[in-house]
């Protein structure tokens, strides 16, 4: 591991073009100021809103992701199924069905640091195959000696299975960060085994919107319970996400601080 211990950057839910464009727009003053080691987004939203394509995949890693993590929406476009089994640093919900493209977590490394980065369902209200509780035992396992940190984002609709999930973990990772809901909660922080925690992140996109969807087209669905089109808000970007600070230890975190950032330019 190298001397100083490193800072992850984690962003939450990118949410269509604006989402992307808020992000690569604000990364390169993000960098400047917190200098992250690793820098990990969750994108199963970019592709207008739901999934993501090989493309815009490609171009996160091309402005430095090191690794993207996914959700309920990675398998809305099909052209990214054999990049999933391909590509080793995009992962999905580990403990989706086996038969379902792609992995759930990778070890990504910068300065002799290997981050493990997992990516876990909530089972409740959500299709995974398998129990969280029991695939992030397994995968502890066979991590067991190949990273120094390892964050597990737990993609869960519930708030009540994201903080059992931190609890659970507490001692055992370095950060255990939520994402799904799209709406940044105001519980991050370090528990007492040393595990940075939050339950949701929040998302990259449209604030101006109802978790990305437009206002008035969420608000006419919600109004008439008739099928109404969405299209992804254009209103008030914002990048949410956390800066996790690890700690000299292996698998601990000395602090996380939310980063919550309205994008001018957008
Ligand atoms: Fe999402
Ligand atoms: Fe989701």
């Amino acid at each position: 591991m190298s001397e100083t211990p490193a800072t992850i950057l984690f962003v939450g839910d990118l949410v269509g073009g604006l989402g992307r464009r808020t992000f690569l727009g604000l990364l390169p003053a993000l960098r400047e100021r917190h200098r992250p080691d690793f820098v990990i987004v969750n994108a199963e939203n970019v592709a207008g809103g739901l999934g993501i394509t090989p493309k815009i995949a490609d171009g996160l890693f091309a402005a430095g992701v090191d690794a993207i993590t996914l959700g309920n929406h990675a398998y809305h476009r099909k052209e990214i199924y054999p990049y999933l089994d391909e590509h080793e640093r995009i992962v999905r919900p580990a403990n989706y069905l086996r038969s379902q493209p792609g992995h759930g977590w990778c070890v990504v490394e910068s300065d002799g640091t290997r981050l493990g980065v997992v990516n876990l369902s909530g089972n409740l209200y959500l299709r995974a195959g398998r129990p969280a509780f029991l695939e992030i035992d397994t995968i502890l396992a066979e991590l067991e000696g190949r990273v120094d940190h390892l964050l597990v984002d737990m993609h869960a609709e519930a708030t009540s299975e994201k903080v059992g999930m931190g609890w659970f973990l507490d001692g055992r990772v370095t950060a255990v960060v939520g994402t799904h809901t799209h709406v940044p909660t105001a519980d991050a922080r370090v528990l007492p085994g040393g595990t940075a925690y939050i339950t949701d992140v929040g998302m990259t996109g449209p604030r101006g919107g109802v978790i990305g969807v437009r206002k008035e087209q969420a608000i006419e669905s919600l109004r008439t319970h008739m099928s109404v089109r969405f299209d992804t808000s254009e209103d008030d970007p914002w990048l949410m996400g956390v800066l996790i600070a690890c700690a000299a230890q292996p698998r601990r975190a000395a602090s996380i601080e939310q980063i919550l950032v309205p994008w001018s330019a957008g």
